[in-house]
């Protein structure tokens, strides 16, 4: 049995579409909604739509996989398990995942916080006029800190209730909602008069683009982005899998509708923005497309705008809140396990922790976007790398044999070792670096001696 020291008391999932749902919940986020619609745009449309695919499967699925496969075998948190499975060398590690969740959460709650107040604020019609300047209003102090304390408090409850009666149920119910509302909002966008060009520039096939370095960085990045991947999220979460199920697979299924979900949103902002007449607006900013231009889209429906703006947003809240709350489980699970302590006190104290430091980005976005760059971009590669050295070196033999529970194909394990311990690793490594000038530049930010 590969139990050892898992405590009676600390969860599964009921079911196998709980996990995976909860899985897809983590990685379908903001970065879906808008990030990867706006990078295809700008790295060659349909050309970087199927360079996306490709990495995903190369390196996403891969590192997936490896996530999964390490949680699964560990039964734990990785705060102990990489300690106890790799040593004590590979402590900081773990260390780094923590780090890397509160990270994110201080700046995603701030977003998430948004979508919030969009959604009861767009229904209500209140959007309306300069939505640049209602933007600025809402998206910075205390207008902002309110949402972000909402959303941190919906985060904590969730999370305190539990694996199966927490993240699982809220799982449950949130996405299908979300796809549902999302293929709704695809089918209603086809019907606008206009917006075909929305699809022509979204999908304009840029072959030249495909052998761009640049793009090749910003494809893998995303990908990795999107799918959690890189801070122990995944393998938090495999960590309450009892089951004996094909690892790869799960990984696949969950790689697959986070893309489909990433590409359906662009299906509805593209159209959207061109119908109308938002595009000249498309290269502001990648945050300002979603809360300045398309509600001003929104506005000029009129009453059945405010109803397309309640669903929309509240398509995008869903999205935000299965990912805080996979956000903050790393932590929590840290201190459930190594700590001993309860879920509910786990829960409260990394919250607030969390939501604290999140004050800073709540009063300023420029500390939201360098955030960002920090934490979401760089410091999450850099986990990766080494969990790909985790997965594909030092635990090359019991990683193999967990898959190998599900997976008994020898010759699909061999690709899955041969992407982890070279090509996944090789390409991090390229993204890493193209991301240390930004990443430098955002610390400078942080520290306060940039702008
Ligand atoms: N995948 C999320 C998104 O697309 C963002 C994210 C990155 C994330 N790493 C994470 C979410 C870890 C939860 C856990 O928006």
């Amino acid at each position: 049995m590969s139990q050892p020291s898992a405590q009676p008391d600390r969860g599964s999932w009921a079911t196998r579409i709980g996990f995976i749902l909860a899985a897809v919940g983590s990685a379908v986020g903001l970065g879906n909604m808008w990030r990867f619609s706006y990078i295809a745009s700008e790295g060659g449309g349909a050309a970087f739509v199927v360079l996306y695919l490709v990495i995903v499967a190369t390196v996403g699925i891969p590192i997936l996989t490896s996530e999964f496969v390490i949680g699964r075998l560990s039964q734990e948190s990785p705060v102990l398990s990489l300690q106890r499975l790799a040593g004590p060398a590979w402590r900081p590690l773990a260390w780094l995942f923590v780090v890397c969740g509160v990270g994110i959460l201080t700046y995603y709650a701030v977003i998430a916080g948004w979508t919030l107040r969009y959604a009861v604020d767009g229904l209500r019609g209140a959007i309306r006029g300069d939505t640049a300047a209602y933007f600025g209003s809402v998206s910075e102090g205390g207008d902002a800190v309110a949402a972000q304390l909402v959303v941190m408090a919906l985060t904590i409850w969730i999370v305190a209730r539990g694996v199966k009666g927490g993240l699982e149920r809220a799982n449950l119910v949130m996405m299908p909602a979300l796809f549902v509302i999302l293929i709704g909002l695809a089918l209603w966008a086809a019907t606008l008069p206009n917006g075909g060009p929305g699809y022509a520039y979204y999908l304009r096939p840029e072959i030249g683009e495909l052998f761009s370095g640049r793009v090749l960085a910003m494809a893998a990045g995303q990908a990795f982005f999107s799918l959690s991947l890189g801070m122990g999220t995944m393998m938090t979460y495999a960590s309450y899998l009892r089951s004996q199920t094909n690892l790869g697979r799960e990984a696949a299924t969950v790689a697959l509708t986070d893309t489909a979900v990433a590409f359906t949103a662009g299906l509805v902002v593209f159209p959207v923005i061109f119908n109308f007449g938002l595009s000249d607006r498309i290269a502001e900013s990648t945050v300002g497309a979603l809360f300045i231009s398309l509600p001003a889209g929104f506005e000029q429906m009129g009453t059945a705008g405010n109803v397309v703006a309640f669903a929309f947003f509240t398509m995008l809240a869903f999205a935000a809140l299965t990912s805080a709350i996979s956000l903050l489980e790393v932590p929590v699970a840290a201190l459930v396990d190594g700590w001993k302590m309860s879920r509910p006190r786990a829960s409260v104290i990394s919250g607030i922790v969390t939501a604290l430091i999140g004050l800073r980005a709540a009063f300023d976005v420029d500390i939201v976007g360098a955030s960002d760059q920090i934490v979401g971009n760089f410091l999450l590669i850099t986990g990766g790398f080494f969990i790909c050295l985790l997965a594909g070196y030092r635990l090359r033999a019991q990683a193999d044999a967990e898959l190998a529970k599900g997976l008994p194909n020898p010759a699909a394990r061999r690709a899955w070792l041969v992407f982890v311990r070279f090509i996944a690793p090789a390409l991090l490594l390229v993204v890493m670096y193209s991301a240390l000038g930004p990443t430098w530049r955002a610390l400078l930010v942080l520290l306060g001696f940039g702008g």
